[in-house]
């Protein structure tokens, strides 16, 4: 049983807001045995403060939507950081003292306490277990595994409070869920950021170490946010990270200043970073990875400005079929996609260690999905190889999509290269191999968790569909060199007025066979060949259990 003590403390902004007194009360759980408090959330509930309190220090505090009147999900406050260490008291902040919440409040060792099944749970997407996952942050391959730090809200399934999460894997199709690597701190909370392998311990903290880059943000009481670029290491591999005593690292006087991405350039022997600031890409070098030389800036007058430039990502690419590398600069954009929200475009050009030169100027997608976003590359990935992640949802509705315990899931991953196509060079887009000896042979039938390889003759149809009449549908029209996909009767549509849409894309040059990866929400729709792309989430009442093709032949594979 918990010891709860109510106390209606009547707080010094009560009188401004006299319409809501009932906001301004505290509640103090004293906690009892076991290793999580599960707290009860309602998601139309607003945000309560959860802090845990030592004597007169806050060891932390959390934005909280505390269950009012009905328990939606319950999420875990882990009290082993600061159990036996002496007293301490969590203490609920502007959450009314009759909400549901402090009754169902519950203190055990159960780690799965309260887990419902989800339909809408990927089979062999990654996912948390429960909450709030938006871009993936810091990802990096080390000795066999591959480690993707995302950010990660455990205390909702809806932003804030951001954390990184960590999973690893040794094939990038089964991923393992670890214990949160970054917390908030005192510059502010966790946004997106990469990380290296640093081979020759040039930052200071040994040969190998794991060197971590990130935004820490912070609210300012005049209102948007302070913005400053902070490190964190690990001499373990990457299981667990310390930040580093001198944070932060590189400050700036505008409002979007983050998404560090740095990464050792081989051809100016010392580190780069690009950030994303406003709607430009900063360019610095480092030697140590602490002190940053501003080198340029690029941006105004290329690609699409309609929104936030954010998660950058640069590296060398080599053009297939040619002996030719070129540079690819990967600029997410919110909003101003293709198809509204969310996307990712990409420049193509050369990079000298100091300067981005864009061959082009027109505006090119890598994904012409409507849920495709903060796509960024592992750093040290074996064999040269440039493997991407995409957070498979849109901030349109990113927080609305109708699952509960968890919100998004990443997409599966993906090998980046460059193609000629008309005197013009593109980003090339390849199911990565992992996901090839992932397959398994099944019944023939379509499953909700499968792969379909279509091989095509030229134009084809391609219908989903479950006993409901809920359906997608694709084409590829040869003549056009157009693909399309007609999510609009996919199922739940409703939760957005923007999610019910046709998405499509340019073919560049002829699709011999698509490849369809279908999970319990989501398709990807990839050309084999990689010059097509197109991702969208699906919310179907029943899964898919039809397909109908016609202009191709399918093979329907499991995946296991
Ligand atoms: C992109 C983004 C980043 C930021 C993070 C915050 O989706 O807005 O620019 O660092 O999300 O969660």
């Amino acid at each position: 049983m918990l010891v709860i003590a109510l106390s209606a403390l009547p707080m010094s902004d009560c009188k401004a807001q006299k319409t809501t007194p009932q906001a301004c009360e505290q509640t103090i759980i004293t906690p009892t045995t076991g290793r999580y408090l599960w707290l009860p959330i309602q998601e139309s509930a607003p945000e309560g403060k959860v802090l845990v309190i030592a004597g007169a220090k806050v060891l932390t505090e959390q934005n909280v939507r505390m269950a009012r009147e009905s328990v939606d999900y319950f999420v875990p406050l882990d009290l082993k950081p600061y159990q036996g260490k002496g007293v301490f008291k969590v203490c609920v902040q502007n959450v009314p003292a009759a909400s549901i919440c402090f009754s169902k409040v519950v203190q055990n060792d159960n780690v799965d306490y309260a887990l419902k099944e989800e339909k809408f749970r990927p089979a062999y997407h990654h996912a948390p277990k429960r909450g709030w996952m938006n871009d993936p942050n810091g990802m990096f391959y080390k000795d066999g595994t591959w480690h993707l730090f995302y950010q990660y809200n455990p205390y909702g399934s809806m932003w804030g409070n951001m954390h990184w999460g960590h999973a690893t894997s040794t094939d990038l199709v089964h991923w393992q869920q670890n214990e949160v690597a970054l917390e908030p701190d005192a510059w502010g909370t966790m946004f997106s950021g990469s990380g290296v392998v640093d081979h020759q311990g040039d930052a200071g903290f040994g040969k190998g170490a794991i060197i971590a880059m990130y935004t820490a943000s912070r609210p300012t009481p005049f209102g948007g946010d302070v913005q400053a670029q902070c490190l964190a290491f690990s001499t373990d591999g990457g299981q667990s990270f310390a930040k580093y005593e001198g944070n932060p690292v590189l400050t700036a006087e505008e409002k979007d200043f983050r998404d560090p991405k740095a990464f050792w350039n081989p051809e100016i022997q010392k580190w780069n970073l690009v950030l994303a600031v406003g709607q430009e890409m900063r360019f610095y070098s480092s030697s140590n990875l602490k002190d940053w030389t501003y080198e340029s800036s690029f941006g105004s007058g290329y690609g699409c400005h309609d929104g936030v430039w954010e998660c950058p990502d640069l590296m060398k690419l080599q053009v297939r079929g040619t002996d030719k590398q070129k540079w690819m600069l990967i600029c997410n954009i919110n909003p101003g996609g293709p198809f509204g929200g969310s996307a990712t475009q990409y420049f193509i050009g050369e990079f000298d260690g100091h300067r981005f030169t864009c061959e082009h100027q027109d505006t090119r997608w890598m994904d012409y999905g409507k849920d495709h976003y903060a796509t960024v590359t592992f750093d040290n990935a074996p064999d040269g190889r440039h493997i991407a992640l995409a957070w498979m949802s849109n901030w349109q509705y990113a927080n609305q999509v109708p699952t509960m315990q968890f919100r998004s899931a990443n997409s599966v991953p993906r090998d980046l290269d460059l193609f000629d196509y008309e005197g013009q060079t593109y980003c090339g887009v390849t199911p990565s191999k992992e996901m090839a000896s992932a397959r398994v042979k099944g019944n023939g039938k379509l499953s909700e968790a499968c792969e379909v390889v279509i091989d095509l003759k030229g134009t084809a149809t391609i219908t989903l569909s479950n006993t409901k009449g809920e359906q997608v549908v694709m084409n590829y029209d040869a003549k056009k060199k157009q693909f399309s996909m007609d999510r609009t009767k996919s199922g739940l549509t409703d939760f957005s007025d923007a999610f019910p849409v046709v998405t499509t894309a340019p073919v560049y040059g002829k699709m011999k066979q698509l490849r369809l990866f279908i999970d319990h929400c989501s398709i990807e729709a990839i050309d084999a060949e990689g010059r097509m792309a197109m991702t969208n989430l699906v919310f179907p009442n029943e899964p898919y259990s039809s397909i109908k093709v016609q202009g191709g032949k399918a093979t329907i594979y499991n995946i296991k």
